[in-house]
């Protein structure tokens, strides 16, 4: 390895799950592309998610104290791409143009995005400016899951997409699949 600059952390940290974070009314919907997300807490259950207050979904997400992560296929790069890359502020039909299609969330009523292959409801509980970002901290009031074995995601029928930065997208080798062993421990089956 070698040092390279402090300010390029966030490049070498990649890649990334790309999920993308809906907020607002259901018929005035908005999705902006989000990697700087995570699970934060098992009980409750807890998700955050980093975003500068430069972007459109801050301010939705600060006046209706809730928001949506979706988590999208590869096959669904473009429109994710197109997510990250328009405001909302700049254009009121930027899911049209981004060809993503919403539903209401059974819970909050939350908008998710159709053809993710999970989505979650959040309740807004907490934030936090954290440098140039706000933390949304969100509880998570449903989930939503397509294709999964034995409850993770079935990456054999899933292809998760994944951002490694610079407008470059992938996504896993489901072949590459295997368990991780602590070696010189007995096998907890
Ligand atoms: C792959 C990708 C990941 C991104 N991740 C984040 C993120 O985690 N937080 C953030 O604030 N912006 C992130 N952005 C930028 C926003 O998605 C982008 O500014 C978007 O246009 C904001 O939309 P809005 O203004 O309609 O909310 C990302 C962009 C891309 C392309």
């Amino acid at each position: 390895m070698r040092r390279v600059s402090t300010n390029s952390f966030f490049r070498v940290v990649g890649p990334k799950l790309v999920a993308l974070i809906t907020s607002g009314p259901l018929d005035d919907a908005n999705a902006m592309a989000a990697t700087w997300h995570s699970p934060i807490s098992f009980d409750p259950p807890l998700y955050g998610v980093s975003v500068s207050p430069k972007r459109a979904t801050h301010s939705i997400i600060r006046e209706t104290e809730s928001f949506g992560v979706n988590l999208m296929p590869y096959e669904m790069v473009d429109s994710a791409h197109a997510c990250g890359r328009i405001s909302k502020s700049e254009l009121r039909d930027k899911l049209e143009i981004a060809g993503i299609k919403v539903f209401e969330g059974p819970e909050l009523g939350v908008p998710l995005v159709e053809g993710a292959y999970a989505a979650m409801e959040c309740l807004l509980v907490d934030r936090m400016e954290l440098g140039d970002h706000t933390w949304f901290v969100g509880e998570v009031r449903s989930v939503l899951a397509g294709a999964t074995r034995g409850g993770i995601v079935d990456v054999s029928s899933v292809r998760p997409l994944l951002y490694l930065g610079n407008d470059l997208y992938l996504t896993v080798d489901p072949d590459s699949v295997r368990r991780g062993r602590v070696k010189g421990r007995p096998q907890l089956s």
